[in-house]
């Protein structure tokens, strides 16, 4: 058995590399963090090479990369460059996450949770704030479960520019691009819809009770915004499958929970070997075991 420390190397886009990341890193077992902010795409060869030419393949699986930032687009560039620089071959390999600002973790909790309770194969799902981050993850996993996705902006174009991008990587999913900026435009977007996820950005009320309510075909409110007001009005961040007139509602911190299990699951899963490399998919995976 390995004595070496489990070190988990954190490269974050973000000038200050994220305390948030560094809490979960530590109560998921990693015993030391090396901490790097600013990082670029660049820098990434000598951080690597530092983490993989140090200790003989035996004991690679106790070093490993966490990838994170609020520049998601940037954090999938540095995750190609890790990629790239480790030497599988050779056994020269340590397991990495990417998951910047948390969205594959908080998009596959918000998935999974509604999963346990409700089909989407067939459905048609609104993603509010779906240009974010999250929102934009969320798209991706639903749009594999054979939902139709619809997915929202307050502006039709840059809606539009997310979709193309997502049916680039996922050509048969069920796809549409919706604006929300006017009650009019949010009015269509819910027409029909069965599940609902609210993803706009923190402290934004993005719908109103009195669109949602009386919907007859309305199943699921889920709401991620955990800054008040919250994002869909009548949900509840501690909700947890609670019904409200008629509609199962799920709140930012009962999703949260289950975000937080994901995360430390993940970071606990480096640790177990040197070639494992946590995206959405896998994350998502992951989630389905908790
Ligand atoms: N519960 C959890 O565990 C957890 C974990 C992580 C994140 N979160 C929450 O998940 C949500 C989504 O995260 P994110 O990082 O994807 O969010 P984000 O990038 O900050 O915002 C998502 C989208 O909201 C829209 N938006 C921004 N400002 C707005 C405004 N003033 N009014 C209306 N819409 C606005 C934007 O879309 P358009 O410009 O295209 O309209 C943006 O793309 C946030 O509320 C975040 O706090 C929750």
């Amino acid at each position: 058995m390995s004595t070496r420390r489990r070190i988990l190397i954190q490269l974050d886009t973000d000038a200050h590399p994220s305390v948030f990341d560094s809490i979960v890193a530590l109560d998921a077992g990693a015993e030391v963090l090396l901490r790097y902010g600013n990082v670029r795409p660049e820098n990434v060869v000598p951080l690597v090479h530092g983490a993989i030419f140090t200790r003989g393949p035996k004991d690679l699986h106790q070093t490993a990369i966490f990838i994170g930032g609020s520049d998601v687009a940037l954090a999938e560039r540095i995750r190609d460059e890790v990629r790239k620089t480790l030497l599988p071959q050779w056994g020269l390999s340590v397991s990495s996450l990417l998951d910047p600002n948390g969205s594959n973790t908080t998009a596959a909790a918000a998935v999974r949770t509604v999963l346990r309770r409700f089909s989407l194969n067939g459905a048609s799902v609104l993603i509010l704030g779906g240009t974010g981050p999250v929102g934009q993850r969320i798209a991706h996993l639903i749009a594999q479960q054979g939902a139709e996705v619809r997915l929202a902006s307050r502006q039709l174009s840059k809606a539009e520019e997310v979709v193309a991008r997502l049916r680039s990587r996922l050509p048969a999913a069920r796809l549409v691009a919706g604006e929300t900026a006017t009650e009019s435009g949010l009015r269509e977007a819910l027409r029909g819809c069965q599940v609902v996820f609210g993803s706009g950005a923190a402290g934004v009320r993005i719908l109103p009770k009195a669109l949602w309510l009386g919907q007859p075909q309305l199943r699921i409110l889920l709401d991620l915004n955990a800054v008040p007001p919250s994002g869909i009005e009548g949900v509840e961040p501690l909700d947890d499958g609670i019904v409200r007139d008629g509609v199962l509602c799920f709140g930012a911190i009962a999703v949260g929970n289950l975000k937080m299990k994901i995360h430390k699951t993940a970071i606990a899963k480096l640790f177990e070997r040197s070639d494992y490399h946590f995206d959405i998919d896998e994350i998502f995976a992951l989630s389905e075991t908790l």
